[in-house]
């Protein structure tokens, strides 16, 4: 755990829910500060802080702002490491999944997708560098195992997670040797969401998996504290956490 005199803090993107909820209970756990960024899920991050701040008063604040806009990315950017002083950690975790099959794709789809896999967490890097470089802190991008191959009908998505892996490799060669930089490449972890916010269970994805079942929210946030509090020697590599799944054709 770090000093609670001083806790290191992470801001955590897309976090009310899901796996950025994980990993912000994950690092919390051990002793750190969190900014939980949100956009439309404001009553669930608020919830997530609430149950965070009981634990230990103090130690989680939201910042509602949408990724596909610059000037709410250069305020997240502004207000995160003016909570507690210091920012120690970046996790760019925000992101947008929907198929794009090539005849009805738009410019909004792809605006959409590439601004919170890609646009938006190369800038939030980008304006965070000082204060990450200050605190030798490091940033995970959170990628997917389809970054290496296309998924089939998601074209853009596909596009902007590839993306994201070559920043991953491209800012910590730029960062260092101050600032980390490493991704984590999912595979089936939880199930998609539908409009209505019920997961959309595919029992064919499941057979693809050698491991056989989901990953669950655990082992990415788990993956996320190894990379950010026991790998200080790791920096441009991208952990393929997904059951085996990339082994398969
Ligand atoms: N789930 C999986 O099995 C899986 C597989 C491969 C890769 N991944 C990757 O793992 C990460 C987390 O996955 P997940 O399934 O937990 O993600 P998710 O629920 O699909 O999305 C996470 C959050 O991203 C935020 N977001 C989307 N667009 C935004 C925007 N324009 N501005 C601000 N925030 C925005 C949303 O916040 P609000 O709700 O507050 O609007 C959303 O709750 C993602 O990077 C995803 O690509 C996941």
């Amino acid at each position: 755990m770090t000093s609670l005199a001083h806790p290191k803090v992470a801001l955590v993107t897309g976090a009310a829910r899901r796996i950025g909820a994980a990993i912000c209970r994950t690092l919390h756990a051990e002793g750190w500060n969190l900014i939980i960024h949100c956009h439309q899920s404001l009553a669930a991050a608020e919830a997530l802080a609430t149950t965070l701040n009981q634990e230990r008063p103090k130690s989680a604040q939201v910042i509602q702002a949408d990724l596909n806009k610059m000037m709410d990315v250069q305020f997240l950017a502004s207000a995160a490491p003016a909570v507690w002083g210091r920012l120690d950690a970046l996790v760019n975790n925000a992101s947008t999944f929907y198929p794009t099959p090539i005849p009805d794709a738009t410019e909004n789809q792809w605006d959409d997708l590439v601004g919170s896999n890609l646009k938006a967490p190369f800038f939030l890097s980008q304006a965070l560098y000082p204060e990450l470089s200050q605190q030798h802190g490091c940033i995970i991008n959170i990628s997917d195992i389809f970054a290496v191959r296309p998924m089939p009908r998601h074209t853009i998505y596909s596009i902007a997670k590839a993306g994201n892996a070559m920043m991953t490799k491209s800012l910590a060669l730029e960062m260092a040797p101050n600032v980390r930089v490493n991704g984590i490449a999912p595979g089936a972890i939880l199930w998609p969401e539908n409009e209505m916010g019920e997961e959309v269970i595919s029992v064919d994805k499941l057979q693809q998996i050698p491991l056989g079942k989901l990953g669950g929210t655990q082992a990415i946030a788990g993956s996320v504290k190894f990379l950010i509090m026991e790998s200080p020697y790791i920096t441009g590599q991208i952990i393929s956490v997904d059951g085996g799944r990339s082994l398969q054709q």
